[in-house]
């Protein structure tokens, strides 16, 4: 069994070293003792609602310099876990709303969010990284972003690749992906993390934006084994059973790779 959590937090715009030494303090806390993988909420760090791409460009922060990943490759070091978490990345003039998978021995992987929500899509450049799967101490991880769940490909290809589990940092505002995500889970029979976080932002006027909370924890079989409320920072915990995510065998007679039908969808593929 390996225990895995959720922290859904409530980031103030724009202050980064508060947002990130908020996580921290928690995370070194005696409530996270034996938790080996935590997810985070999208643009963590960072808040959500930018002004305009110069603001992005202004708080967005390479790999290498990020203050996010620097201190939490510092804790995932002390505490032994594996920590996924979204920030705005900068590489060279291209700003990303990324993924990152830190663990022990730092860096382990990168998503840039490959389908971008509303006015995500003035702002960042669309994702250009693979959808793969990385190690994470015995877990196989996949990376996905909020909006990402629209599209039922991304879990598919995830769980193709051999993901136990899907890591979804989000900043949800439609009320749909809870739901959603529990049916990913189960037609991929994986484990889901769903980090979103709570709060609004007005940073436009007329334009207020109300993050729903209700992070969650699914198992392959769709039974939602914790969730958040949608008012309150939160972190929520359980034990997981990765056996659970490795057998794909529906009954004794379907397998759910091996019953598709390639053939079939590939005339839809290509639309
Ligand atoms: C979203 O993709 N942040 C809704």
């Amino acid at each position: 069994m390996v225990k895995v959590a959720f922290f859904q937090t409530a980031p103030t715009f724009g202050t980064i070293e508060e947002n990130v030494e908020k996580v921290v303090k928690k995370l070194e806390s005696p409530a996270m003792e034996g938790v080996r993988l935590v997810v985070l909420p999208e643009l963590f760090s960072t808040g959500y609602q930018f002004r305009s791409k110069r603001e992005l460009s202004r708080l967005a922060e390479p790999l290498r310099d990020s203050i996010a990943v620097r201190a939490l490759c510092s804790v995932a070091r002390r505490r032994k876990m594996h920590i996924v978490f979204g920030m705005a990345e900068k590489d060279g003039r291209r700003l990303y709303n990324s993924s990152v998978l830190v663990g022990p021995r730092g860096v382990g992987g990168v998503y840039r969010k490959a389908h971008l929500f509303w006015d995500e899509k003035k702002l960042f450049d669309a994702g250009n990284t693979p959808l793969r799967v990385y190690p994470a101490g015995s877990l196989k991880v996949g990376m996905m972003i909020c909006f990402d769940w629209v599209f039922p490909e991304v879990a598919r290809v995830l769980a193709l690749e051999g993901a136990d589990l899907i890591c979804q940092p989000a900043n949800l505002v439609l009320p749909y992906c809870p739901s959603a995500m529990i049916t990913r889970s189960i037609e991929n029979r994986v484990f889901s993390i769903t980090a979103n976080r709570v709060g609004t932002e007005e940073r436009i006027k007329g334009k207020t934006l109300k993050f729903i909370g209700l992070s969650q924890i699914v198992s392959p079989d769709g039974t939602v084994l914790k969730r958040a409320g949608s008012i309150r920072p939160q972190i929520g915990i359980a034990e997981i059973d990765i056996k659970a995510a490795r057998d794909k065998w529906i009954t004794p007679k379907n397998h759910l790779f091996r019953d598709r039908r390639p053939a079939m969808y590939r005339r839809l593929l290509k639309k």
